[in-house]
């Protein structure tokens, strides 16, 4: 028996992220039982910084849900993320969840190629700006195998599933999350398969997942994207992950070094100047 593990982006309650997660669910053949959990329900903290994480083998040391949802994940076999778009983009709550991605790298093991679909939804056709680039972006972060990610319409609540193509598409993700994995198709980047780019003169693109560098190479039968992947690639797949782990370590030793002469630099600047502070402070 499989266990699935359904993370719903959204607050709104049978809105149509949980409708999508649960359809994905029933269109799953394999065996399985469906855990689901929101993500904006957890308390989850702004990552403050420190890199204790780094060499602390608990992980992060602030006093939230963080470690609650990585056993989540970690004890399931499979990931389903459901995201609404919000103003463009998916909401905070994935966000917030990555910038404390440092402190996954010491459970990459449990972590690490779990296989996942997400599905993006989007009130208005066209409207879902990054939002897909957001569930890749959550996905890599956590070192997940992206099986398939998809982006599909409905604004009211419910209204996705009375598309019968949006049926389908969720059907084909449950198909994906346990089928052997596929090439990418079309135009992707070949370092971590993102398929978003910005665009630079003289042809040279850059990811917006990996933030590997390229070149769009037009005049053939398609155009193509030849990527030239860096010494440092840094969301690339699971071993750059662990790669950039080590280079942040070595950080942490020029930071020691160079820890006093830093110390002056910063002391010209502790002057006291008027701060605005939170009233609950
Ligand atoms: C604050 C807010 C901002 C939204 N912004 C967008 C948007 O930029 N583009 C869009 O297509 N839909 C937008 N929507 C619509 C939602 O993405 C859509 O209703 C989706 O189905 C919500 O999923 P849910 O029912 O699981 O909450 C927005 C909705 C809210 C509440």
């Amino acid at each position: 028996m499989k266990k699935v593990l359904g993370i719903v982006a959204s607050l709104r309650n049978v809105g149509n992220c949980e409708i999508m997660v649960k359809e994905i669910g029933r269109g799953i053949t394999v065996p399985h039982e469906l855990q689901l959990m929101r993500l904006p329900e957890f308390n989850l903290k702004y990552c403050n910084g420190c890199y204790r994480c780094l060499m602390a083998k608990r992980g992060c040391v602030l006093k939230d849900d963080l470690a609650t949802i990585l056993d989540a994940i970690a004890s399931a076999d499979a990931i389903i993320l459901a995201v609404p778009t919000y103003f463009l983009a998916g909401p905070a709550c994935l966000k917030t969840f990555v910038d404390r991605g440092i402190s996954f790298y010491s459970r990459a093991e449990q972590l690490w190629g779990k296989p996942a679909v997400g599905i993006g939804i989007a009130g208005i056709e066209g409207k879902e700006g990054s939002t897909l680039l957001d569930i890749e972006r959550f996905l890599t972060t956590l070192m997940a195998q992206n099986r398939s990610s998809r982006i599909v319409y409905g604004a009211l609540p419910g209204e996705v599933v009375l598309n019968q193509a949006n049926r389908s598409v969720a059907k084909e993700l449950a198909t994906a999350l346990f089928a052997a994995p596929q090439p990418e198709q079309g135009l992707c980047c070949t370092c971590c398969g993102g398929k978003t780019f910005r665009f630079y003169p003289g042809n040279r693109v850059r990811c917006m997942l990996c933030s590997e560098s390229g070149t769009l190479v037009t005049g053939g039968e398609q155009p193509a994207i030849e990527m030239q992947q860096s010494e440092q690639p840094f969301l690339a797949d699971g071993t750059a992950a662990l790669n950039h782990r080590d280079w942040l370590l070595g950080m942490l030793g020029r930071f020691k070094e160079q820890k006093e002469s830093l110390a002056q630099v910063r002391a010209a600047y502790e002057d006291e100047v008027a701060w605005l502070r939170p009233s609950s402070e």
